[in-house]
């Protein structure tokens, strides 16, 4: 018996292995296996016909068993159809991630480019690069899953809002602002699906996490437990828009919900938000998926329902198409029978869940047959690819400071430089959280190496940085040195997931050591630093004894060589930053739980980010500094006087013409636009890369709940030196010069819209023009 056993182990162990690495050479088909002669045949496997005839097709052949064991994430093969089991989770946020069960290194597949994490990619205000990045790393997505290491279905990216400076998950998102959020979600998941082959998919993204959710775990707070009491209002001009534009203007095939309530309601149970924002107003072409169990959450932490069938039903009721998480798989069986849910319903999840397996080509048979088979390991990791890891971190590094300047340094006066600080030799702190595994790393300390002789002292032991006892050894380092390169800062054990922070400073005795050294140093010293959430570093920007500071959020891979080119002048930075860098006072009475984006004087509540925050900052939304000059000049064509068309199908009132403001459902918002021409010159000795960022500013008629300015544009250009360019700014009227009233209602005001441009204003007068009115 016992022999026995251990030879059919031995036999199944060789067996697995022989699929295993038949696997390595070419992935066994999902579906519609060409050899298997019972099946090629249904309709479902025709390629020759449409999609929802196919999809239809096979879920006609489902039984309800077989179909619920479809709704969830490890979803169950069907043997009899010759359909396998799939891992839905994968995550790709910032390359391909073994976060999601669904990938794995290992064999042919080792490592994956690990380009920056998302905050500093943003920092690029580069979409050319944004999509970029998301072509290559659904290049090696689409290498490792025809290898057998990975899916086709990526729950990236993260789209929410970084509302509060504290949350752990800040890093990464594309910041703080709604229109570069969303701008950087259409970007990416365009580069990740691919845009030129109709409705098939090269991989497919998921925008996530819908909604209003950016708090992990504060004072005693958590996002299991956690209802967002969110305005209308908020929701309308700052929540929706990422998602928004992931859906409409990205394509996107996936959207997940969050596991926060919104308002009391748990947001993937929401029939408000999933079918009636998602599905009907944005039409995703796609699923909606849960955050990973949050189906469980609503039922077990929250309580929303008194049975798993109810919540069942719910989520389903509600527009969910895929539960990350066995929940629905164990209840929804019995939530049919009950009565609570329609097999129906089950069926329309279904309908969006295989369509998207259809696009990405699932049932199509071989994958070695079909687009993108080619892709094997030499493209994962190819030098290319990492070379544009290397170059999205240059793009992101944001100067802050340059007094002097000091910066670049020279590789001939700078010899040796000191290189401190806990960060200064560190791997995997550079990609930051839902990263893979890297193809290999550039530390900041071999970075610098390349261009200069170094001595090396951590000046602590670790970020947290608990005492004094190494400070010694980086004081002297200093002291011996003609420059002084701090590299501090954060990692993943003091903002993380389910990590927010408590406060804006560094960490221990970094402060401390920074100062120390600073003082003693001999040449002047630089500070590095890596983070994802801002950071109050007051103390730096006030030193005069600090003469440059450099942020790189975590830059990746290729981090080192990254800042290490910055340092020492190979590339001109341009980096600005996306968020806000809030002292730590703006924390005084502002609980992280408290939702709302603007400020309430009665309760001394400071408003959320540049658009709503008038206090004091260390450094603004945008700052961010480069080694030569650019100036601004709006030429002088722009108009001063847009008229927007009003009428159509609406019946003529004069009182909302005459108005301060009009309803974008009023306008006639077709093509309607204001376009300027901005000259960008570059005054400095070195050619660089500029964002031009374009605010605007309503008038008093948008009311006093408007954003006191928003950006409505940014456009980056690079610049020879003594060089101009003439960039041309489109503004969507609708879109970018509306307000949202209290009531959530989009409204352009009337009169003088201030656009702004660094310190170059122009105004705009927008008067109503009354026209095709039907008299009803
Ligand atoms: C016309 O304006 C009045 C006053 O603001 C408003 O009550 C009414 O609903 C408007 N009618 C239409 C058709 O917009
Ligand atoms: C934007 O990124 C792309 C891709 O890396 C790069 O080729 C281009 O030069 C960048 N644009 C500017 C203005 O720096």
């Amino acid at each position: 018996m016992k022999r026995n056993t251990s030879f059919s182990f031995i036999l199944l162990f060789s067996f697995l292995l022989a699929i295993t690495s038949t696997n390595v050479e070419a992935r066994e088909p999902f579906a519609c296996d060409s050899r298997d002669l019972n099946t090629k045949n249904f309709p479902f496997c025709r390629t020759d016909l449409r999609f929802t005839d196919r999809v239809n097709d096979l879920i006609g052949r489902l039984t309800l068993q077989e179909k619920v064991r479809l709704l969830v994430s490890g979803a169950a093969a069907v043997p009899r159809l010759g359909i396998k089991g799939y891992e839905w989770w994968s995550e790709a946020l910032h390359g391909v991630s073994n976060v999601g069960p669904g990938t794995t290194f290992g064999g042919e597949f080792p490592g994956a480019t690990s380009f920056p994490q998302v905050i500093t990619t943003a920092a690029s205000f580069n979409a050319t690069l944004w999509e970029e990045i998301g072509k290559v790393v659904s290049d090696e997505a689409r290498a490792m899953y025809n290898g057998g290491q990975a899916g086709l279905t990526f729950w990236s990216p993260n789209v929410n809002i970084l509302r509060d400076p504290r949350w752990g998950r800040g890093q990464e998102t594309p910041g703080e602002d709604p229109i570069l959020a969303g701008k950087y979600a259409a970007s990416y998941v365009r580069g990740l699906q691919g845009t030129h082959d109709g409705d098939r998919l090269k991989v497919a993204a998921s925008c996530k996490h819908y909604t209003a959710y950016d708090l992990d775990n504060w004072a005693g707070v958590d996002r299991f437990h956690f209802n967002a009491k969110v305005s209308k209002q908020d929701i309308e001009d700052t929540f929706d828009i990422p998602f928004r534009s992931c859906v409409m203007e990205g394509k996107v095939a996936s959207v997940m919900c969050s596991y926060n309530q919104v308002n009391g309601i748990p947001t993937c149970a929401d029939p408000k938000l999933l079918k009636g924002t998602i599905r009907d107003a944005w039409r995703l072409n796609g699923y909606i998926v849960s955050d990973c169990d949050s189906v469980g959450v609503f039922y077990d932490s929250q309580h929303y329902t008194s049975t798993p069938e109810e919540a069942a039903a719910d989520a389903i009721r509600a527009g969910l198409d895929l539960d990350c998480g066995p929940f629905l798989g164990v209840h929804t069986e019995n939530a049919v029978q009950r009565g609570l849910v329609k097999e129906a319903e089950i069926n329309s999840a279904l309908v969006n869940t295989i369509t998207v397996q259809m696009r990405l080509g699932m049932f199509d048979g071989e994958p070695s047959k079909q687009r993108y088979g080619n892709l094997g390991p030499k493209d994962v990791c190819s030098p290319a690819h990492q070379e544009l890891a290397v170059e999205a971190a240059r793009q992101g590094v944001v100067l802050l400071k340059n007094h002097g300047p000091v910066l670049p340094l020279s590789p001939r006066r700078h010899r040796p430089v000191a290189v401190i600080g806990p960060n200064s030799d560190v791997t995997v702190t550079m990609i930051g959280n839902y990263a893979g595994v890297a193809c290999g790393y550039t530390t900041p300390l071999q970075g610098i190496g390349r261009y200069t002789r170094t001595i090396h002292q951590p000046g602590c032991e670790n970020v947290a940085c608990r005492n004094d006892a190494l400070f010694g050894g980086a004081i002297n380092a200093a002291r011996q040195s003609d420059a002084t390169i701090l590299v501090m800062g954060l990692d993943q054990s003091i903002e993380a997931e389910f990590r927010d922070r408590a406060g804006l400073q560094l960490p221990g005795h970094q402060q401390e050591l920074i100062s120390k050294v600073a003082a003693a140093s001999k040449g002047p010293t630089i500070l590095v630093l890596m983070s994802g959430g801002p950071v109050d570093i007051s103390f730096a920007k006030n030193d005069p004894k600090i003469g440059a500071i450099l942020w790189v959020g975590y830059p990746g891979q290729g981090g080192g060589a990254a800042i290490a080119d910055v340092l020492f002048g190979t590339h001109n930075p341009g980096g600005k930053l996306p968020m806000t860098w809030y002292p730590q006072e703006y924390l005084n009475n502002l609980p992280m739980t408290a939702m709302n984006m603007r400020s309430d004087p009665s309760t001394k509540y400071p408003g959320r980010t540049y658009r709503f925050y008038k206090g004091p900052v260390v450094y603004p939304f945008g700052h961010g500094m480069s080694y030569t000059n650019f100036i601004h000049t709006i030429a002088a064509d722009a108009p001063t006087i847009v008229s927007v068309p009003v009428g159509g199908r609406h019946r003529s009132n004069t009182t909302t013409v005459s108005s301060k403001s009009i309803r974008v459902t009023h306008a006639r918002c077709n093509k309607l636009s204001l376009s300027i021409s901005v000259d960008v010159k570059n005054t400095g000795s070195k050619d660089g890369s500029h964002t031009l960022l374009v605010f605007s500013t309503p008038p008093v008629s948008g009311g006093n709940w408007a954003p006191h300015k928003q950006l409505v544009a940014f456009e980056k250009v690079g610049v020879a030196a003594g060089g101009v360019r003439r960039v041309g700014v489109k503004i969507h009227v609708c879109k970018y010069l509306s307000v949202v009233d209290t009531a959530g209602v989009r409204r352009i005001p009337m009169g003088e819209h201030s656009i702004h441009i660094g310190d170059v204003r122009h105004s705009v007068s927008l008067q109503p023009h009354t026209l095709g009115v039907i008299k009803i």
